[in-house]
């Protein structure tokens, strides 16, 4: 049985079975039944794609599958964190996905842990490796045998988990040449792979696919903020800046879309949107990657 904390921890082996295992499951649609098991949800932060798709995905292996809602948990009365864990484990539920604004706090939690494993759902602006492994899922089904890609985001490279875990997956697969597009005042503290720069035009020159990033307003303080009008006119995906891009361009983010801000309304929806096949190949992916977890395939 084992954690996913961060695409650290992970081999290119292991992230290729894990897309071939996905992409399986997606065409087959044979699931296996992993009814003598349960997956337990906490997410500190709001989701929508990442807690459904965990769930739908276990329930979709006959798993049992509870949400704790920390809101209304027993944390609300002063309780750790570590002691819910701990309690939870106590019940026997000793398979969490967790998400929480707090960077490596998972790394921690697994020590207190006794037998159970945590699957890392998002971590502040640390990491958020199942959305990275289904980014690529998603380019692989795309691109299934090139490995000469020409791939941008664009976004606030300094407070995104979704890039760090997706340059670390493109790196370890050896996909091509990516670009990191950013005003300078969001750009990472650490590159773990590809080519920085603040120029839209430059970055977004013949890509085969480029990914926006959704514009987390509730991590910027006073020293992140750069003006909406400025940003919107540089750095949004429209018809302005995407004739840089080939024509036949794919666009990804992982969502929730901030419409008309880091991205275009008329292309949230777009024939060369991969945006909704990002979601679904998301439940096949946790399922791979459940079931990776506790130790099968
Ligand atoms: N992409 C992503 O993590 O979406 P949610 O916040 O809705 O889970």
């Amino acid at each position: 049985v084992r954690n996913l904390l961060s695409i650290s921890d992970i081999s290119t082996e292991e992230i290729a079975h894990l897309i071939e295992r996905a992409q399986y499951l997606q065409t087959t649609h044979l699931y296996p039944n992993y009814s003598q098991h349960s997956l337990t949800t906490l997410f500190y932060e709001n989701s929508t794609r990442t807690r459904v798709s965990f769930e739908w995905a276990a329930k979709k292996m006959h798993m049992s599958v509870i949400h704790i809602n920390p809101a209304s948990s027993s944390e609300s009365k002063g309780e750790s964190i570590e002691d819910t864990l701990l309690n939870l484990e106590a019940m026997g539920l000793n398979l969490f996905v967790m998400r929480h604004q707090q960077n490596g706090l998972m790394q921690h939690l697994v020590s207190v842990l006794n037998d159970s494993y945590i699957i890392n759902a998002g971590d502040g602006t640390h990491q958020h490796p199942s959305q990275a492994l289904l980014d690529i899922m998603t380019i692989k089904n795309q691109y299934p045998s090139d490995n000469k890609l020409k791939v941008a985001i664009v976004g606030n490279l300094k407070h995104s988990r979704v890039a760090n875990s997706f340059q670390q997956v493109f790196s370890k697969l050896n996909l091509g040449e990516l670009r990191l597009i950013a005003p300078k005042i969001w750009w990472p503290e650490q590159v773990y792979f590809g080519d920085l720069t603040d120029d839209m035009k430059q970055g977004l020159q013949d890509v085969d696919i480029v990914m926006a990033l959704r514009i987390q307003k509730e991590r910027l303080d006073d020293n992140d903020t750069i003006s909406w009008d400025e940003y919107k006119s540089l750095y949004m995906l429209n018809e302005n800046t995407m004739k840089w891009a080939k024509p036949e361009v794919k666009i990804m983010h992982p969502g929730p879309v901030n419409h008309d801000v880091e991205l275009a309304s008329s292309y949230v929806h777009h024939p060369q949107s991969l945006i909704l096949s990002q979601v679904n190949n998301g439940v096949f992916m946790r399922m791979a990657i459940l079931e990776w977890c506790l130790g099968y395939h």
